[in-house]
């Protein structure tokens, strides 16, 4: 053994000496990973099997290294070159400490725009140059994995993470998190998609049962994650709290290994999420899950007892392990790289402002009041969130950012002349009030247009709510708003209302007092440019929603079936809730009873109106399309393509997107589902592009629960090219000649 040591030693450890920025070390091979596992006693690799917190211990006694604020990380066996590695939050950029002990220097991060924003640019560069930025940073603060991206689908507007996710359709949430990957990933750093699987709520996240149908979890919650595991082999996954059918999501074989690495080829490891009590950590390990964050010594102990014991044994060890190794030996910290601590924040905001300028949506622009043609304009500036915008959601998928623009100065900084004595009215009052009467029709009179934005916040710990203040408008804001709108109105001026969300709220009842409607949800540091660019027209909105934003709560059809009204936060240290109760509907369980009818799947195929489709998203110019083609290649593959015609103004890029309607076969199918999307350059007037959507039969298949199998079914499909879920362009049928069967033996 001691021999093996050295070599090892000599092998590893000098090259983890080797001076600072050396990235051209060669690649550990898998050989050597064998001699690293087989050099290792057993309490270091249940000590690797353990992540470790800031206080965390290494197995030869020393305390853990930290880079401060980092979510976790894992041990430093130094004596066979196994380095630290550090994991950091989140969906919307590196999340540390902004400030350290001992110096003052600062460690701040880009905020980006938050990830439902990025579904929402439909453009896949762009979320891959973003992703490039993050991994930027991840690595110049020191960092080897990023826990993003999160991929949970938005089954109800209320789950108070939805900011952190992108969509309500695992198609679009699929390719936009295979991009984030392909990005943070080209910097040599690590991602950990999360929160695998079917953690769609915040309320009692840790113990609540999700009851699922077999369906409903393969073509809806597992979806997404199957895109992006193959098209971008992130290099680690993030178990989720909850249980699936009675399993716990880390204990769950089915999903971590027949799932997940049987038929996905998933090559990284799996970490569960930060869980401050032990949970079954054999059955953890036997399921597929290597790392049990955020790590109790406990857990080691566990470990070894269970190796003694035989619960598990020294091969399932030894595999985790390796497992592990794999995806350590290509952290920037094994390779000894010499961070920055100084990325470059000036040019990521840049990047933050085009970013967010695709993905702001235009709900409303009646009478085209939109873009703003006079700059000397003066505004009448409403509400909280104007002058101080939410960049963000709460919780670990919060970023500490500095910088943040907010709306009032954009407009200043724009040459706009915006009334003082409003910004006066909201300097420092913190309660929700009402604009009177009175104090509108002043504004009315000496200023030209308004502008009032309505402000959400939400985050982790806590779904939101079914109240005023949250889902509805306050009776404050609602009486502020009817004022505002009147007063305008009668004088002959506009009322532009922004939404500062991180996700859905009721808009049917107000938005007729509005004669535009801005969408720039939570949009990082840039966000008040971002929102002068649309009211200008410097940019042209091309932000399309990535979810339905429906006319009533209770037209949601898990509407029934989530706690639409917990009070409070169900999140506490331990394992024992005050009020936990195993059988309490939507808290100690939920039943996904909508099954696979999920956002439009439900609305398009029943014919619920809604208030936005999904989708749905104004322009300031006019697309028209045409030549609408389906091409059959080899082996199932298709392409569609189609000619978009900027037939407006100005210059503009439209987002095409796919829908594919099945024949009639023996299962029950949505009116039309999203198959692909392409987002068009910036088409000058009168310019033309003809996209081209690749698509196969895999892609088309249903999940049969009898057969346990995707099943394409043979026949006349319809491609419909359109703007939106209910706006649909062209069409063209094309034929499947013969029926796909893929069986599986996984049932989760
Ligand atoms: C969250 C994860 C996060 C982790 C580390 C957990 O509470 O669910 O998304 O990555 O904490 O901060």
């Amino acid at each position: 053994m001691k021999r093996i040591c050295s070599l090892l030693l000599a092998a590893l450890c000098a090259q983890v000496f080797i001076p600072a920025g050396a990235q051209s070390r060669p690649a550990v091979t898998d050989s050597k990973v064998e001699d690293v596992v087989k050099a290792m006693t057993l309490h270091e690799k249940a000590t690797l099997l353990v992540g470790v917190y800031s206080y965390g211990r290494n197995p030869d006694g020393t305390t853990r290294k930290a880079v401060p604020g980092a979510a976790g990380g894992s041990a430093e066996i130094s004596r066979l070159g196994i380095p630290y590695a550090y994991y950091t939050d989140g969906p919307q950029g590196v999340r540390i400490n902004p400030t350290r002990k001992g110096t003052d220097k600062t460690f701040y991060c880009t905020a980006f725009p938050i990830a439902t924003m990025m579904a929402s640019t439909w453009n896949t560069d762009i979320v891959r140059e973003v992703g490039e930025a993050m991994g930027n940073e991840v690595l110049e603060y020191g960092n080897d994995i990023l826990l993003a991206p999160a991929i949970n689908i938005h089954r109800n507007p209320l789950c108070g993470r939805n900011f952190e996710y992108y969509s309500e359709d695992p198609f679009l949430a699929g390719k936009v998190a295979a991009a984030a990957i392909q990005g943070v990933q080209s910097q040599g750093v690590g991602t950990s998609l999360k929160h695998f699987a079917v953690n769609s709520q915040e309320t009692f996240r840790r113990e609540n049962d999700a009851r699922v149908s077999q369906r409903a979890v393969r073509e809806i919650y597992l979806k997404g994650f199957e895109i992006a595991v193959k098209e971008a082999r992130p290099w680690t996954i993030m178990s989720a709290y909850n249980q699936i059918n009675g399993v716990t999501a880390s204990e769950h074989h089915a999903l971590l290994t027949e799932v997940l690495r049987d038929e996905w080829g998933f090559d990284g490891f799996v970490m569960t999420d930060w869980t401050d009590f032990p949970r079954n950590t054999a059955a953890q390990i036997k399921a597929g899950n290597e790392q049990l964050m955020p790590g109790l010594e406990v857990q080691v102990e566990q470990i070894e007892e269970a190796v003694k014991n035989g619960t598990l044994t020294m091969a399932d060890v030894d595999l985790a392990v390796t497992r592990m190794l794999r995806i350590l030996f290509r952290t920037p910290t094994f390779k000894g790289y010499k961070y920055s601590n100084a990325p470059d924040l000036a040019a990521h905001a840049k990047l933050v402002r085009r970013a967010a300028d695709e993905g702001a949506v235009l709900l409303k622009n009646e009478g085209g009041v939109l873009p703003l043609r006079d700059k000397n304009a003066k505004v009448a500036l409403f509400g909280f969130g104007s002058y101080k915008i939410y960049q963000g959601g709460t919780g670990s998928g919060n970023v500490h950012t500095t910088g943040i623009v907010n709306v009032y100065d954009a407009l200043v900084e724009e040459g706009f002349r915006v009334h003082e004595d409003l910004a006066a009215v909201y300097d420092g009052v913190k309660i929700d009030f009402k604009i009177g009467e009175k104090l509108a029709k002043l504004r009315a009179a000496d200023c030209d247009i308004a502008i009032f934005t309505i402000r959400r916040s939400a985050g982790e710990f806590v779904d939101r709510r079914e109240i005023k203040g949250d889902f509805y408008l306050t009776d404050n804001e609602r009486a502020s708003l009817t004022n505002v709108s009147e007063a305008f109105h009668k004088a002959g001026k506009k009322v532009i209302v922004l939404l500062n969300t991180g996700g859905v709220i009721e808009t049917v009842s107000w938005k007729d007092m509005a004669d535009a409607i801005l969408l720039p949800w939570q949009p990082g540091v840039e966000a008040g440019h971002t929102v002068v660019d649309i009211l200008t027209g410097r940019c042209n909105p091309s932000g399309r929603l990535p979810m339905t934003w429906p006319v009533a709560y209770n037209d949601i059809p898990s509407s029934k079936n989530f706690p639409s009204n917990f009070e409070g936060n169900s999140w506490k240290k331990g394992p024992v809730r005050d009020s936990f109760d195993p059988n309490k509907r939507n808290e100690g369980f939920t039943e996904y009873e909508e099954g696979i009818w999920v956002g439009y799947r439900h609305f398009a195929t029943f014919g619920v109106p809604v208030s936005f489709p999904f989708g749905y998203g104004l322009s300031y110019t006019t697309f028209s399309y045409s030549d609408p083609v389906v091409k059959a290649g080899k082996k199932g593959a298709f392409t569609a393509s189609v000619t978009v015609t900027n037939t407006g103004s100005v210059p503009g890029k439209e987002v095409v997107q796919l829908y594919v309607s099945a024949p009639k076969g023996t299962m029950e199918k949505p009116l039309r589902e999203l198959k692909g999307f392409a987002k068009t350059r910036e088409l000058a007037p009168g310019e033309s592009q003809t996209v081209t959507i690749s698509f196969d039969t895999y892609g088309l298949a249903s999940f049969d629960e009898a057969l346990n199998a995707w099943v394409t079914d043979a026949g006349q499909y319809t491609a419909q090219f359109a703007a939106s879920v209910e706006d649909i362009r062209q069409s063209a049928s094309f034929k499947v000649r013969k029926a796909s069967v893929v069986k599986l033996s996984a049932k989760l």
